[in-house]
């Protein structure tokens, strides 16, 4: 069973910063998730909204504001906003990467990124997961890699992301883990599907989703898996 660390280790750090993909490593998780939207000049950004309000010292839509102009607030003081290249380059191969697309436009980026880093660095398409709620990115990815490990995100429909998952040959579905059940997960890897619940936090609801014999547990504390 695999410990994924949800935007790093947002149990303990800013969520989506370089320091909370250490603290993630650090915790030896078996994978990171992290969240990406594309900038005005479609450099990949590891942010979870769409606009820095929440987690920055500025304001603005990320697809409004180019790379230098990220780079310039700060999250709690102090971090930067991440780009995906700077923490692919930091993890290096010591876990796998779970990047949810945000937006439709990060897909082909994506795609383009991951043939890079499996040619070039020799990372494996193995050691990344590209997940999302958007279906159509998830399509996409598809159309464009056969190889590239795909996660269907779902919270409210298990058998729909179960039939596109086939589909589309995904590796896994990420289900919110209030819609599992030990007959739902034996029903999705009988199809050869992993299954990883997030966001999974509690003691006592790590503990009743471990007796599903779950793939893996996406959490912000991997310190309790
Ligand atoms: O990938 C699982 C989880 O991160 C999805 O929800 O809102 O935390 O991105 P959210
Ligand atoms: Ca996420």
């Amino acid at each position: 069973m695999l410990k994924i660390g949800h935007r790093g280790a947002k149990g303990f750090e800013p969520e989506n910063t370089l320091i909370s993909f250490q603290k993630a490593l650090d915790l030896k998780v078996d994978g990171i998730e992290l969240d990406v939207h594309l900038s005005l000049d479609d450099e990949l950004i590891v942010i979870h909204d769409e606009t820095i309000d929440r987690t920055t010292n500025g304001n603005g839509f990320v697809k409004t504001l180019s790379l230098s102009e990220l780079k310039a607030f700060r999250i709690n003081n102090e971090h930067e906003i991440p780009t995906l290249i700077e923490v692919l380059d930091l993890v290096n191969q010591n876990c796998l990467v779970n990047i949810e697309l945000k937006s439709y436009e990060t897909a082909e980026k994506i795609v383009v990124l991951i043939e890079k880093y499996v040619s070039e660095k020799n990372w494996k398409y193995n050691q990344f997961i590209v997940s999302s709620f958007d279906w159509n990115a998830l399509q996409q990815v598809r159309f464009l890699s056969e190889e590239i490990h795909i996660g269907v995100l779902t919270e409210t429909d298990l058998d729909l992301a179960l039939a596109f998952a086939k589909f589309i040959q995904a590796r896994s579905i990420h289900p919110h883990f209030h819609l599992l059940n030990k007959e739902n997960v034996s029903k999705i890897q009988a199809k050869g599907i992993h299954v990883f619940p997030w966001t999974i936090n509690e003691p006592e609801d790590i503990e009743k989703i471990k007796q599903y014999n779950i793939n893996g547990i996406i959490t912000d504390f991997p310190d309790r898996i």
